[in-house]
C-alpha cells in the first residue's frame, strides 16, 4: 500500500471492520460463488489473500460437496463460505455436509429459504446469508432470521434479476444495513466502488468476475483469454422471446451459443403454435437448453458454444494475476479514495 494512504488505510479498516469481523477474515470482500470455477483451489487462495472464498455447491452431489471442503480445508486455514442452491433434490443432505465440516458461512442462492432450511443451517451453528432483490425481501429475510444479506445487481455475472447495483443499494441499504451486515455485489471492478458502497453503510463487498481470470482459477485458458479480451458491452444478458417460454436471465459474453438459444426459443415457439409439442415439454427444453454450457465453458474451453458467465466489470479484467495481487490493489484504491475524502 502507498504511504499516502494511511489515512486511507484507516478509514478502510474501520469501514470494513464489521464485515471483517462477521466473516471472521482481514478484509471484508467475499469471492462470490462461482459454478465450476469457485472450487478448492480458488477458494482457498481468496481466504488465504485475506477475503472470504466462497465454495460454489452448484449441482454437487453431497459426496462431492464433502470432498471439496475437506481439500479446500487442506489448502486453508482460514474461514471460507459454502453457497448451495435451494433448488438442489438434496439441500437438507447438502447443510448436514456443510454441518459435519463445521462451515462457519452457509450462503443460499436462488430464492427465499426453503422450509426447514434456515434452522437446519443455524442448528449447525453456521452463519446464514441470503440475497434480497429487493427492500421488500430483504426486510422479510431480517424477520426470519437470517444473518446477513448479499444485495446484487443486473451488472453481476451469471443469473441476474432486473434492478442495477446502483439502485438496489440506494434502496436496501438505508433501512436495513444497521441490522445485518449487507455486502453489496454487482458490477465492481475497483477499489473506488467499494469505498462508495462502504460509504453508503455497506459491511463488504462481493466480487465474482474479477477474480474468474485469477491465476489460481481453474477456468480453461480460453475462458480466462475470452475475459481478458472482453468489453463491459460484450458482457449482455440473455433474451426472453416469447412469453409462454420463461428464461432466467444471464448475463454472459456474446458468442454463438447465445445466438443459438435465440433460435431455440423462435424454434420451440413455432412448434408450441403448430400444436406439435405441448407446453411442458416445450418450457423443459428451453429450460435444459443450457444444462452443461458453464462446465463447456469453464473446464472444456468451449467459449463459442458454452456460457460465458461474466459481469459487465469483464472490462476491468485486463491480465491474469495472482488472487492477492487482485486483493492487494482493490484495497490500495479503495484506501486511495478514502484518503481523498479526508482531504
Ligand atoms: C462464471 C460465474 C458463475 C457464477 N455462478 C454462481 C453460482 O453458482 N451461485 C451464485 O450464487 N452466484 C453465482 N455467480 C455470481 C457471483 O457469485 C457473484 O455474485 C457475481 O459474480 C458478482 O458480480 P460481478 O460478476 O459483477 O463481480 C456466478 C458468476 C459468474 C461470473
Amino acid at each position: 500500500m502507498t504511504s499516502t494512504s494511511s489515512i486511507g488505510a484507516e478509514r478502510l479498516a474501520r469501514r470494513m471492520a464489521r464485515g471483517c469481523e462477521f466473516l471472521g477474515s482481514e478484509v471484508a470482500i467475499l469471492g462470490g460463488a462461482m459454478s465450476w470455477v469457485s472450487e478448492r483451489n480458488l477458494v482457498a487462495a481468496i481466504s488465504n489473500a485475506g477475503g472470504f472464498g466462497v465454495i460454489a455447491c452448484g449441482a454437487m452431489s453431497p459426496a462431492l460437496l464433502d470432498a471439496e471442503i475437506a481439500a479446500t480445508k487442506a489448502l486453508t486455514d482460514k474461514p471460507f463460505g459454502v453457497n448451495l442452491i435451494t433448488m438442489h433434490p438434496q439441500l437438507f443432505e447438502l447443510i448436514d455436509i456443510c454441518g459435519k465440516h463445521g462451515v462457519g458461512h452457509v450462503v443460499l442462492a436462488g430464492g427465499l429459504p426453503p422450509a426447514g432450511s434456515l434452522d437446519a443451517i443455524k442448528g449447525h451453528g453456521a452463519k446464514l446469508i441470503c440475497f434480497a432483490p429487493a427492500l421488500s425481501l430483504a426486510k422479510k429475510l431480517i424477520r426470519s432470521g437470517v444473518d446477513a444479506l448479499v444485495v446484487e445487481g443486473m451488472e453481476a455475472g451469471g443469473h441476474i434479476g432486473p434492478v442495477s447495483t446502483s439502485v438496489l443499494a440506494q434502496e436496501i441499504l438505508p433501512e436495513v444495513a444497521s441490522q445485518v451486515p449487507v455486502f453489496v455485489a454487482g458490477g465492481i471492478g475497483r477499489g473506488e466502488a467499494i469505498a462508495g458502497y462502504l460509504d453508503m453503510g455497506a459491511a463488504g463487498v462481493q466480487l465474482g468476475t474479477r477474480f474468474a481470470a485469477a491465476t489460481e482459477s481453474i477456468a480453461h485458458p480460453n475462458f480466462k483469454k475470452a475475459f481478458i479480451r472482453a468489453s463491459a458491452r460484450d458482457a449482455i444478458a440473455s433474451v426472453q422471446i416469447d412469453p409462454r417460454l420463461p428464461v432466467i436471465p444471464v448475463r454472459a459474453l456474446k458468442n454463438a451459443g447465445g445466438e443459438l438459444f435465440t433460435a431455440k426459443q423462435r424454434e420451440v415457439a413455432q412448434a408450441l403454435d403448430a400444436g406439435s409439442v405441448e407446453m411442458a415439454e416445450a418450457q423443459l427444453q428451453i429450460e435444459h437448453y443450457w444444462a452443461g454450457a458453464l462446465r463447456r465453458a469453464v473446464i472444456d474451453g468451449d467459449v463459442e458454444h458454452g456460457s460465458v458467465m461474466a459481469g459487465q466489470s469483464v472490462g476491468m479484467v485486463t491480465k491474469e494475476e495472482p488472487v492477492a495481487t487482485i486483493i492487494e490493489t482493490l484495497m490500495a484504491e479503495a484506501a486511495h479514495a478514502l484518503e481523498k475524502r479526508a482531504a
